[in-house]
Formats: C-alpha cells, structure tokens, sequence
C-alpha cells in the first residue's frame, strides 16, 4: 500500500481554497503524514515550492516517495513544527512562508499501523509515539503515573468522566502485572468503566486512549507558541491554516488566533488596555469550517475536524 492510500487528507478543498496554491510562493506543512495536502498544492501551484516536515520518520520516509515526482520542488525534514523558526533558517534559503498548513492529530496511516499502539481494536504493544526515536511510550505512562494523576490525564486530555475509576482500576491490575498491550488496557478500561454493551456509544476505552495519546506525544504543550512563531514566519498577506480534532486543541488554536488579531483580553471596565493586544492577523474564518456530510460519509474520520484560517496582515 502507498501513502496516498493510507490517509485521506481532511477538507483538502477548502486547504487549497483559503492557501491559493497557483500563487506560488513558499508552502510549509507542518505535519506532512502522508503528504496528501502537499501533493494537492503542488499540483495546483506550478510555481509553489514546499517544505514538509513530520516528527514521525515512518510517515516521512512514505511522503518523500510519494512527493518524489515533484524534485527539487519539495523538501522533508523529521522535525517536530515547535522547531518551526530552526526548520526555516535551515531550510527556507531565507524566504518566508506565503502559506502554512498544520493538520494535527494522528493520520490514519498511524491508526491502521497495529504495532503503533495507537488502536485498542489491534493487540500491539502499548507505544503510542509519534517519534519513535523519543520519549515515554503509553506503557510508561501507565506504569510509573499514580493514580490521582493519571486520573487528571483521562479526565483533562480525554473528558472520561470515570476517570477516577478507570485510574483506580488500572493502579490495581498494573500491581498484578504490567500492562503492556493495547487490547490488556482497553479490556481494563471496558471493565471498570461499566457502561453496559447495549449503552455504549463509542468504545468505553476510546476516551481513554486520546487522552494518553496526547499526554505521550505532549499534543498541547508550546501550541500556542507554535502557533505565534508560524504567524512571525509568514510574509505579510501570508496565510496559516489550522486543522483541530478535538475540542482542547480547537480551544487553543481559536483563542491564540482571536488573540493575535487583536482582541483585547482585559477585564470589561478598564479605562485603558492592559493586555497589549496588537493585530497581527485578520481571520479569514469567523467560524470554523467543518467538512461536508459527503466527506465525513466518505472519510468518517474527518467527522471532528474544525479548520481555522488567519491572514498575516503588513505593519
Ligand atoms: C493528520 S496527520 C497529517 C496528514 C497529512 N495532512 C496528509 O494529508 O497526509 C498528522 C501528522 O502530524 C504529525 N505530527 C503530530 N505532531 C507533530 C509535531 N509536533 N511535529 C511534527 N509533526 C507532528 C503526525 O506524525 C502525523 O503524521
């Protein structure tokens, strides 16, 4: 299987719609996957040059081959796009960015991947990172957190309501013997979590599973600062495109650009700001573009995603 066949890319038409690809420039993706938007903009944009980058090597090693027709045209790089300002005076030759794209979140190539241990359908040992060079697995996690914090984990990165009870259940059987697989954790989080079969919605361990997978991969941290670095890289008229999955990420992403385009934050009834808002960008989205019913009908797993765009403006 090659990578265009491992991941749809989410909302690629309403991408190219606000990033205007025909007018060349500097395209940087900054979560590459499969390289799906990137292909698209480099066929539409002739003149578009592009940097990709990607924090997880498998996923780059696929996207270079399939971006391979496009030659000196596209450039990879196994970054992390918190290291945006390095990966651009490395790789940018001096140029600023006419567009930036982030698609967050996993793709489905990391999904399907079983020995990733990113799926609780598939037993796999318990990984869950996305740069498999680095960090603390999920097992980790699971075996060294203690319980009130792990609970905090699942409650603040997952929304599990039982969150309390999913950690206590895990602290104990963690005693008994390590959880080291995929399918051992979701069979403990389904116990504990006793929502009968008929009543549940979505699997009982899916909340669960999110929220390791972003406390693993660090997903919220220096997001914002992620973000006011791509705004500082693009040239002015220059254009960032956000796309969220889920609500704490959307929530970060909405109110760092609402800040960036100058909304004041101070307390109503202050005589003057306080706050220092300064326009930097105008948003091009008042309200965040979800895909169609026809998409998520073809791509169920586009269903959560939220895309948000910001135009730098000239001072
Ligand atoms: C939803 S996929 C992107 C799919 C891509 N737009 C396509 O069309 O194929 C998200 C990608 O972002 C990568 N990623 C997640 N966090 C990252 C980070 N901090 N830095 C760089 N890449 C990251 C993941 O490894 C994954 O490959």
């Amino acid at each position: 299987m090659d990578a265009a066949e491992r991941h749809v890319p989410v909302l690629r038409a309403e991408v190219l719609d606000f990033l205007e690809p025909a007018r060349g420039g500097l395209f940087v993706d900054c979560t590459l996957g499969m390289g799906g938007h990137t292909e698209a903009m480099l066929d539409a944009g002739p003149q578009l040059v592009a940097i990709g980058m990607d924090r997880d090597a498998e996923s780059l090693e696929l996207a270079v081959e399939r971006l391979r027709r496009f030659g000196e045209r596209f450039t990879a790089t196994h970054s992390d796009y918190r290291q945006i300002t390095a990966v651009l005076a490395a790789h940018a030759s001096g140029r600023a960015p006419r567009a930036i794209l982030a698609d967050f979140g996993v793709s489905s190539h990391q999904l399907d991947e079983a020995e990733r241990g990113f799926a609780f359908s598939k037993e796999a040992p318990l990984d869950m990172r996305m740069d498999r060079s680095t960090g603390e697995s999920a097992a980790d996690l699971v075996a060294t957190l203690d319980e009130t914090e792990l609970a905090r984990i699942l409650y603040i990165y997952g929304e599990e309501p039982r969150s309390r009870r999913i950690a206590r259940a895990i602290c104990r059987e963690r005693d008994r013997e390590t959880i080291a697989t995929t399918t051992r954790l979701a069979e403990i989080v389904a116990r504990a979590s006793g929502i009968p079969r008929h009543r549940q919605r979505i699997h009982p361990a899916t909340k669960t599973f999110q929220a390791l997978r972003i406390a693993v991969n660090s997903e919220l941290d220096g997001l914002d600062g992620f973000l006011r670095d791509a705004v500082d890289a693009l040239e002015p008229q220059g254009r960032l495109a956000v796309i969220a999955f889920h609500s704490l990420e959307d929530r970060i992403v909405k109110q760092t650009l609402k800040a960036l385009s100058g909304h004041c934050s101070c307390p109503p009834g202050l005589p003057v700001c306080g706050c220092g808002a300064v326009k930097r960008v105008s948003l091009l989205t008042r309200r965040p573009v979800v895909p169609s019913e026809h998409e998520i009908e073809a791509n169920p797993r586009a269903r959560s995603a939220k895309l948000r765009v910001a135009q730098r403006i000239d001072i």
